[in-house]
């Protein structure tokens, strides 16, 4: 957080932005109109975290499920910028519109075209 307000200080944009710190699950994703994410869930498989390996891949099967459940909730016009994406895929409706590499690593820019909310999945083919 501190770093956080002296960049934003550094760049001159403080009245524009303000951060806050916690869990993906507590924040109103609709309060915003872009996302940034930056690989955010390959800590779980690779960090120090305190999980067992054995838990590991639901934990993070289970957060790019939810991220995308949640993208695919938002409104039409919702922009979302992904650094090395964030391990799932971006739900139908959104456009890439802009992708660049920086060091090696995807930057791509996603806009929200169409609302999905309410679609029903397809089923699946049983075979
Ligand atoms: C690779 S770091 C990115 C660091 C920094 N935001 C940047 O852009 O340079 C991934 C970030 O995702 C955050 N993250 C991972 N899982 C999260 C979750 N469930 N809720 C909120 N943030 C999460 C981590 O705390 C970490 O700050």
């Amino acid at each position: 957080m501190e770093a956080a307000n002296a960049a934003a200080k550094l760049l001159d944009l403080e009245r524009s932005t303000t951060f806050s710190a916690g869990e993906m699950e507590v924040v109103d994703w609709h309060s915003f109109d872009s996302l940034y994410f930056y690989n955010p869930f390959a800590a779980i498989l690779f960090g120090e975290a305190p999980f067992a390996k054995a838990v590991r891949w639901s934990m993070l099967t289970d957060q790019i499920a939810r991220t995308e459940a949640h993208l695919a909730d938002l409104s039409v016009g919702t922009r979302v910028v992904t650094y090395e994406g964030f391990g799932g895929d971006m739900p139908d409706g959104y456009l890439l519109t802009h992708a660049e590499m920086i060091d090696d690593r995807r930057l791509a820019l996603w806009v929200k075209q169409r609302s999905t909310r309410g679609v029903r999945p397809k089923p699946t083919d049983p075979f």
